[in-house]
């Protein structure tokens, strides 16, 4: 595969590592599985999407979406709503949290969002997106983004039009994910807007959608000329997807992840999901996510079974390691 792709990527002032970004997902880019994708080679995390109302009307666990630690550094955090005043407001309250990068999300198609005018509902009223990002732009200086679908039909009109908007008010960087609003996650990304989007704008275009796999990353940067790639699903349990994908770029290869790095993921996520949300909550979630870091891999659904009744960070950490040690055992013949 011909690879070899090492420009630098700057959203703003914000210099990125290399050309990866873990996209934002809802109820899923805590900052846990942002630290992991951190580790695992992402040049940038993404906060899940965060709403603006809850932020301005001081709703406490809205509040605590906004924690991070350097350690995940560069973060951006995504908010999302419609209204121009109180998304400046929302967005000042982001900067001072200590975010490097705001993006705005235009691409939620969930009902409960879009009938309120924010996410996708912003694709098809080009008059209210560039009010809210001309206020958002005059309240906060930090690189400022958006997170783009191709509209509510499949021209791509809708999202050349706001993608221009948002330059000319002063947007740091547009994500394109190629689906209408209308196909949710179905159907196949159309990469082919990314490039259209990408020849139009001066700023940076992130291209997203479907990158299951590094060689995917490598063939959308190279038909779209994207500045750099987004990752959401694939990451899902694999964030070593992200180095990855920078190590195609710039060797040619990349090699397959170690029963060890897969272990010592795990054991972070564990305890860095029972850090952040406490034993009783943490555990809670970890009945199921831990089961994302061994899909498809041998004992992997004994594993699940074995987690669904998890009380404590202890016993997270024993069948982790006992998953493990069976799993090295049975190849050794020992099982
Ligand atoms: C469970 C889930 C939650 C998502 N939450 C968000 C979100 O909060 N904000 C956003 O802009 N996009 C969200 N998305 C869309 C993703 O960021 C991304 O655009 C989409 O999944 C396509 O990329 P992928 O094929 O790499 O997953 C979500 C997608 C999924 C599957």
């Amino acid at each position: 595969m011909m690879t070899n792709f090492t420009m630098p990527v700057s959203i703003g002032s914000v210099r990125l590592a290399n050309a990866t970004i873990l996209a934002p997902l809802a109820g899923i880019t805590n900052l846990p599985m942002r630290l992991l994708c951190k580790a695992g080679g992402a040049g940038l995390v993404c906060s899940e999407m965060i709403s603006a109302n809850g932020l301005v009307h001081g709703s406490p666990k809205t509040a605590a979406m906004l924690r991070s630690t350097p350690a995940e550094r560069p973060l951006s955090i995504q908010i999302f709503g419609a209204d121009p005043a109180v998304m400046a407001e929302a967005a000042r309250m982001v900067a001072a949290a200590g975010a490097d990068i705001l993006d705005i999300n235009f691409g939620c198609s969930v009902r409960k969002v879009v009938k309120t005018g924010a996410g996708a509902a912003l694709m098809r009223d080009a008059r209210r997106a560039e009010a809210v990002l001309e206020a958002v732009r005059r309240a906060v200086s930090i690189p400022l983004t958006i997170k783009i679908r191709s509209g509510w039909t499949a021209s791509g009109d809708q999202a050349l039009e706001i993608a221009a908007v948002a330059e000319n008010c002063g947007v740091d960087a547009v994500t394109v994910h190629p689906r209408t609003a209308g196909q949710g996650f179905s159907g196949r990304a159309d990469w082919s807007l990314i490039g259209r989007i990408r020849q139009r704008l001066r700023v940076p275009v992130i291209g997203n959608g479907d990158i299951v796999a590094p060689e995917d990353a490598v063939r959308m940067q190279q038909e779209t000329g994207c500045a750099a790639v987004m990752i959401g699903r694939a990451a899902i349990g694999n964030p070593w997807i992200f180095g990855q994908i920078e190590a195609l770029w710039t060797t040619g290869t990349y090699r397959a992840v170690s029963p060890a790095e897969r272990r010592l993921a795990m054991r972070r996520y564990a305890s860095a999901t029972v850090a952040e949300y406490g034993e009783t909550v943490g555990c809670r979630l970890l009945r199921s996510r831990l089961g994302w870091f061994v899909r498809g891999l041998r004992y992997g659904s004994r594993f699940r079974e074995g987690i669904k009744h998890l009380e404590s960070e202890a016993e997270a950490l024993a069948a982790i390691d006992a998953f493990f040690d069976t799993a090295v055992s049975a190849e050794n013949g020992r099982d």
